[in-house]
């Protein structure tokens, strides 16, 4: 039964119904709209509208429905009603008849679905900043099991300079922490409830909103009938905190993928987390890493669509509004699969740590350490850039390292040039020598771990 069907002579047509009909995603809001009903019972008690008699029937028959929908979410997606409104209503009227009508008085769909929908981005929310700590955890312990482990770090996916491969841990853990202060600042902002705004005028009934808004845990009541039943900034809110969460993702991916390939073999991924080909036995391919690539498209895509489906939309709702579900319900589980996904890697990697010493040690990455070396004895670092250079080619034309040069040959090019210069060459020195705060030595890289577990605590 359509909850609006008085006006109408004739019902909808099959094509506009399937068209129309929202329950087929909406079903998932099933246990926010019933929590969401049994509060605007109680708030129609304290105006009178429903006696304790009625209130207590009402509140039974919501709990009894909700421990249904729950054993059984498939079966409301199903059950061929307009949205998730019309079900519950209708479920209502079928265990309390007649008094089951009298809950909607005064509420609308409009603040109804904005506040089931921020209930259940709020529960969301909580789930997904969980995924990150733990991910987060995850990159902190290889951190510290790999804690001596050299790794070339890249500009350009040349090789640039030597890191810890710590370091790189931590990079991650950096931007993980945006991301969860990102999602959290955005369900503070969603925290606000719209019950209680009516259609768009607000509720002709004396309602304590406030009251209403604290029993369902939101922080306060929203302060504008006409924004509360038309912002979805929530949504987009979340889907941007998403969007740019899976960008990091994906950098983790990308990376990963690289020192995974035969030619890096920096690392090695778990079998867990890796497949076969059908063709070549050899083969161990690292889909779980390029999925979590590949999905981050899909996440922007559904931010992206929102913000088209809201630009220029008058006050207040309007039906368009209801395609701001089923991207975030799509895009929500993916950025959580891609979370849990990114721990499994993480957790299962094996480091080559003589690859990855060996890579850096190529490469003239050291080259930076020579140029600092000529800082110290006085020549301008131009000038010194310009004189490693040199060393540079020289070293390339007989496919050496900077350190393999021999002193005549460093006095070839500069006479400043003394045996000392060999020690400043080792790669543990280019290490050790970036000592101010967020290089990475092992002393910076130590306790930016410490700060990250003070922090995670
Ligand atoms: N299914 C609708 C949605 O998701 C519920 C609100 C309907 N409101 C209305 N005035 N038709 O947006």
């Amino acid at each position: 039964m359509a909850l609006w069907g008085g006006r109408f002579s004739t019902g909808p047509d099959e094509a506009f119904k399937q068209f129309n009909d929202s329950l087929p995603f909406d079903y998932q809001l099933a246990e926010q709209d019933i929590i969401g009903s049994v509060a605007w019972a109680g708030a129609l008690k304290q105006v009178n509208v429903l006696n304790q008699q009625e209130y207590d029937d009402l509140v039974a028959a919501l709990n009894k429905l909700l421990d249904e929908v729950k054993a059984n979410p498939q079966a409301v997606a199903v059950a061929g009603h307009e949205d998730i409104h019309s079900y519950v209503e209708s479920a209502l009227i079928d265990k309390v008849g007649d008094l089951a009508k009298k809950l909607h008085t005064g509420r609308s769909r409009n603040d109804q679905v904005a506040t089931d929908f921020r209930l259940w981005c709020r529960d969301t929310a909580e789930h997904i900043l969980e995924a990150i700590a733990e991910l987060k955890g995850e990159f902190i312990a290889l951190a510290e099991r790999e804690l001596g482990t050299i790794l070339p770090g890249y500009t350009h996916l040349q090789r640039a300079q030597p890191v810890l491969f710590s370091h790189w841990c931590m990079a991650y853990v950096e931007m993980l922490e945006r991301d969860e202060s990102r999602l959290s600042d955005a369900k503070n902002r969603m925290n606000y409830c719209p019950l209680g705004s009516g259609a768009l005028a607000g509720t002709a009934y004396p309602i304590d909103r406030q009251m209403l808004a604290e029993g369902l845990g939101f922080t306060g009541a929203t302060r504008n009938s006409l924004d509360a039943v038309s912002d979805r900034d929530f949504v987009v809110e979340l889907l941007s905190c998403a969007s740019i969460s899976m960008i990091h993702l994906s950098r983790m991916a990308e990376d990963l993928i690289f020192y995974n390939s035969g030619e890096a073999g920096f690392i090695e991924l778990s079998d867990g987390v890796t497949s076969g080909s059908s063709l070549m036995p050899q083969k161990k391919n690292p889909d779980a890493l390029e999925l979590i690539r590949g999905k981050t498209g899909r996440v922007f895509g559904a931010f992206s669509a929102m913000m088209m489906t809201l630009k220029a939309l008058p006050l207040a709702y309007n039906k368009d509004m209801q395609e701001d579900k089923e991207g975030l319900f799509d895009a929500m589980p993916t950025w959580l699969a891609c979370i849990h996904m990114a721990q499994a890697c993480i957790k299962g990697i094996k480091v080559n740590a003589d690859k990855t010493l060996a890579a850096a040690k190529g490469g003239h990455s050291n080259a930076t350490e020579l140029a600092d070396y000529l800082v110290a004895k006085g020549i301008p670092f131009r000038e010194g850039h310009h004189i490693v250079g040199t060393l540079v080619q020289m070293a390339i034309a007989q496919g050496n390292n900077l350190e393999d040069l021999s002193l005549e040959q460093f006095k070839s090019v500069h006479s400043i040039f003394e045996s000392d210069v060999y020690p400043v060459l080792e790669i543990d020195a280019c290490i050790k020598a970036r000592q101010a705060l967020g290089g990475t030595s092992l002393e910076q890289v130590t306790s930016a771990i410490k700060y990250a577990k003070k922090n995670s605590k």
